[in-house]
């Protein structure tokens, strides 16, 4: 089953080919970054407009790619949410277009949905098994005993660890998006600053606006007296931080679960620091521990496209009222 897959819930266009759900045939990513860079942060109304003017040629470029036709095609699968909404208008109204020109299915995919199959793509789930999803949206831990299924066992009760990963990386003068790039000075310092280890209690909730604000008063109170901050030792002790807690809660997860395999999704999946402690703890405790590469962890269409393939068997078509919603949760 060829499904080609949609995503526009933030600043990437993307439409992917996949067979079965498990072999990316054919991807296209046009990203908006270089343009939102200027702003420091993606700019909504800005990203609904680019994806406009990119859909189709995307769409285009990929079936190129593919050597394939929307006649080769079996369903389309679309993220409906969560995300930005007129980005992920332009994606469902695509989608919609498309499934009813050629009578094709039309699948909807929640985006988180996405980020967790992308591991699929790896290879296939050993259920149960937890999943750690990390991304500029969420941050989340959930419990899945059969495909499709999904117990949230805790999030972020404020900021999500991407965004305070890129709002310390503005605060010490790092370009959006400023997560990749505080990883990457975080490996060049110290931990030697006084940070707290954020909410460090017996939940699987995570709390992420205490550390960013108590670097953002580090910063002017270091500011104020003259003195120079170092940006990595600062990163290199956010990094430890807010990765130590969220591998603690993951890997009480695994235990209390009594799972046997951890999945990583998201953007921040990305993150060299949390890879590394991930792949330790994992190691110790004989735990397997899929990580998707560094492609199908930022946003994507080959996940939506992989994704798409379990919920077509899981009965989630859509129909032609489909819309678009910005907040869903799992
Ligand atoms: O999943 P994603 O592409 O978009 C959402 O669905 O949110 O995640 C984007 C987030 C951004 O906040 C970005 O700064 C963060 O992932 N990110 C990282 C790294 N790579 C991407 N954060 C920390 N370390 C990284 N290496
Ligand atoms: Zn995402």
């Amino acid at each position: 089953m060829y499904i080609l897959g949609i995503e526009s819930s933030c600043d990437e266009t993307s439409v992917s080919i996949v067979k079965d759900g498990i072999e990316e045939i054919a991807t296209i990513i046009s990203t908006q970054i270089d343009i939102h860079k200027e702003y420091g942060g993606v700019i909504p109304e800005m990203a609904s407009r680019l994806h406009i003017e990119n859909i189709t040629l995307v769409i285009d470029e990929c079936l190129k790619k593919a050597n394939m036709t929307m006649d080769d095609i079996d369903a389309v699968a679309v993220t409906y949410g969560p995300g930005l909404i007129g980005s992920l208008l332009v994606g469902v109204e695509a989608a919609k277009t498309l499934a009813f020109i050629h009578n094709k299915p039309l699948i909807k995919v929640h985006h988180i949905v996405g980020h967790i199959y992308a591991n699929y793509l790896v290879k296939p789930f050993v259920f149960p098994l937890i999943a750690l999803v990390v991304s500029g949206g969420h941050t989340d831990l959930i419990y899945m005993d059969k495909q499709y299924s999904f117990k949230r066992l805790g999030s972020t009760l404020d900021d999500a660890i991407g965004e305070a990963y890129d709002k310390v990386a503005r605060v010490i003068g790092l370009p959006y998006p400023g997560g990749p790039l505080l990883d990457k000075i975080a490996l060049e310092g110290k931990d030697t600053y006084q940070l707290p280890i954020p909410l460090d209690d017996d939940s699987y909730n995570f709390s992420f606006s205490g550390i960013k604000s108590a670097v953002i008063n580090l910063v002017h109170n270091e500011k104020q007296k003259g003195n120079k901050i170092n940006e990595q030792d600062l990163a290199t002790t956010f990094q430890n931080r807010v990765v130590g807690i969220i591998t603690k809660k993951t890997m009480k997860a695994v235990e209390e679960y009594n799972v046997k395999e951890l999945i990583v999704a998201g953007g921040v999946a990305a993150n060299s620091g949390l890879r590394n402690e991930l792949a330790t703890k994992c190691k110790e405790k004989g735990i397997n521990l899929t990580i998707p590469p560094l492609k199908y962890c930022t946003d994507n269409a080959t996940m939506i496209a992989a994704a798409g393939y379990y919920a077509y068997q899981q009965g989630l078509i859509g129909d032609m009222t489909l819309s678009a919603v910005s907040v869903e949760k799992l």
